[in-house]
């Protein structure tokens, strides 16, 4: 029999993808902030329960790399493999990425379905030869009009991203007839207004569309590392078309239809703001072409800026990723980005600020409640979690105000990918719980040896585990480590099983921590910070 819409609809994967990052280097925080907010998100659809896939990977073509590699005395593909196992798998795998794949672009499954991919469109008569002649950025890999570029002081003009000359190219390529789905586009934003985020994004790309679009040149005829035009060898694929199409090539095009239909499109591409008029127009252009469905939403997060310019290879602060986790953690660098800069503008990194917050939001706030429970529970009951026997006005406010973060949270995080806020609204119910605990005193109603007393005293504890508890879950999208540190410290694995198998929508449910269970002062979740290094 075959599946229904709604049977269709429920097995395809929720599918999350970053950019396919230029490996003419190793990674620095500028691409390590997409990544992880990646993370994040498909880290928060698997706890609701709900399958993904996540994937991120190489772009490996093109002249920069090819000038990179030649630079470097090596061939591309040599500089390709050593960058990609010595810096870039090693960095995801370090900050805990949870990627479903890995694609590079010189694999084989990948540029086989390119060629066929653009074979097709040359069929369907979408393809044409034709004479380019104007300026192109290398850093960017990008056409450029005139009208994008700004000029430097004795007139040179510059590629606005890089600050850097743009290169006239005058050869012989292959085009798409881009301009031919303009009318389609502008009607399909119209109909799906949540398809490119933020609203800025989109009125940048709704701005350019309504222009009128011109072909787009898909092949390079004056180098060859790329993968070649199948029905032109002279030339190489344009290493964006190639790009794109790792998002379907990677779930199955064209090789596993299973696969693909149960994955494909992707639900948010990632990307910085750089990329979005190819995410936004490009490819949903080149889908049309093909019949093919458009994703859910492009959602194009903001830079991380150096004094004042995007953090890019050349600018960099010389601060690596790894430098930052040494000092500060895994988990304190996964939630710091995320919670200092709105998604979608740009911010920048100091040092000051990381361990500002990370002293008084992940230390004090988070990691001293957790530790002060832990201790009060070891000190006043052995270690034993007590029953909430006598709860009143104060427990059920935060009962409430634990069911006010999930629904906040959820919505934040899972659907708006508007991190920051969802990451606040988890940190404002730790403060209503600090203050919950500061204003009941347990320390105090510990010296009431009556029932009543030893009552109030059981339930102050109880109360502030359970909202732990629902803390650890909503937090472990974000800091996998310190939520597991939490998670046994709480003793919950014995009665709620993994970490990993508790559902966000039931993280708001009262009364889950069996009664009983061992809480121990595990390991500090938020250790104080040594000296800054040199
Ligand atoms: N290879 C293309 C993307 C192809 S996707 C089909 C590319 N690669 S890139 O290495 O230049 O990096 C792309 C992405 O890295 C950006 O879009 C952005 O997501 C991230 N970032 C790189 N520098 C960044 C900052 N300074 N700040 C924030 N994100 C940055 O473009």
């Amino acid at each position: 029999m075959a599946a229904t819409g709604t049977e269709k609809q429920e097995s395809k994967a929720f599918y999350v993808t970053t950019p396919i990052y230029y490996v003419n280097d190793a990674p620095h925080l500028g691409h390590a902030y997409t990544t992880v907010a990646g993370d994040v998100l498909t880290r928060w659809h698997r706890q609701r329960g709900e399958k993904v896939w996540f994937l991120t990977g190489t772009d490996e073509h093109g002249q920069k790399i090819m000038r990179t590699a030649e630079a470097n005395d090596v061939t591309p593909q040599a500089w390709c493999d050593k960058l990609v196992e010595e810096a870039w798998k090693p960095l995801w795998e370090h900050l805990d990425i949870t990627n479903d794949d890995f694609i590079r672009t010189t694999e084989k499954r990948h540029t086989d379905r390119v060629q066929e991919f653009v074979q097709d469109l040359y069929d369907k008569d979408q393809i044409y030869k034709g004479g380019y002649e104007g300026p192109y950025c290398v850093g960017c890999e990008e056409y450029k009009l005139p009208g994008d570029l700004i000029e430097a002081e004795d007139g040179t003009r510059l590629c606005p991203v890089h600050k850097r000359p743009v290169e006239l190219l005058k050869e012989e390529n292959y085009f798409f007839k881009l301009s031919e789905y303009g009318p389609k586009l502008l009607e399909f934003y119209a109909a799906n207004p949540g398809f490119i985020q933020p609203e800025s994004a989109r009125n940048e790309v709704l701005n350019f569309v309504r222009q009128g679009l011109q072909d787009l040149s898909i092949s390079r005829s004056t180098f060859d590392w790329g993968v070649p035009v199948p029905w032109d060898e002279k030339h190489v694929i344009y290493v964006w078309v190639d790009a794109l199409l790792n998002y379907a090539t990677a779930v199955g095009y064209g090789a596993n239809q299973e696969k693909f239909e149960g994955t494909f499109p992707a639900d948010v591409h990632l990307v910085g703001k750089d990329i979005l008029r190819f995410h936004a127009v490009i490819w949903p252009a080149m889908l049309m072409a093909q019949g093919l469905p458009l994703p859910g939403k492009v959602v194009a997060n903001g830079w991380l800026m150096v004094g004042g310019e995007k953090m890019s290879k050349s600018n960099l602060t010389g601060i690596k990723p790894q430098d930052l986790t040494s000092h500060f953690g895994v988990d304190a660098y996964r939630w710091y980005f995320l919670r200092a800069i709105a998604f979608g503008s740009d911010g920048s990194f100091s040092w000051e600020d990381f361990s500002a917050r990370y002293t008084s939001e992940l230390a004090n706030d988070y990691g001293n409640l957790a530790s002060r429970l832990a201790a009060m529970v070891g000190k006043y009951f052995g270690g034993a979690l007590p029953e909430a026997t006598a709860a009143g006005d104060a427990e059920q406010a935060v009962r409430e105000g634990l069911a006010e973060a999930v629904a906040a949270a959820d919505r934040k995080i899972g659907e708006e990918l508007d991190f920051q806020a969802g990451i606040l609204a988890i940190f404002d119910f730790v403060k209503q719980v600090n203050g919950y605990i500061t204003e009941q005193e347990p320390w105090k109603v510990a010296k009431d040896a009556s029932p009543e007393g030893q009552a109030r005293l059981a339930t102050i504890l109880y109360t502030a585990a359970e909202a732990l508890r629902g803390v650890a879950v909503l937090l472990n999208p974000v800091m996998p480590e310190t939520s597991q540190k939490l998670w046994e410290s709480l003793g919950a694995e014995e009665s709620l099983g993994a970490l990993s198998a508790q559902r966000v929508q039931d993280a708001g449910t009262w009364g889950l921590l069996a009664p009983g269970a061992t809480v121990t002062k595990g390991a500090v979740l938020f250790p104080r910070l040594e000296e800054k290094p040199a």
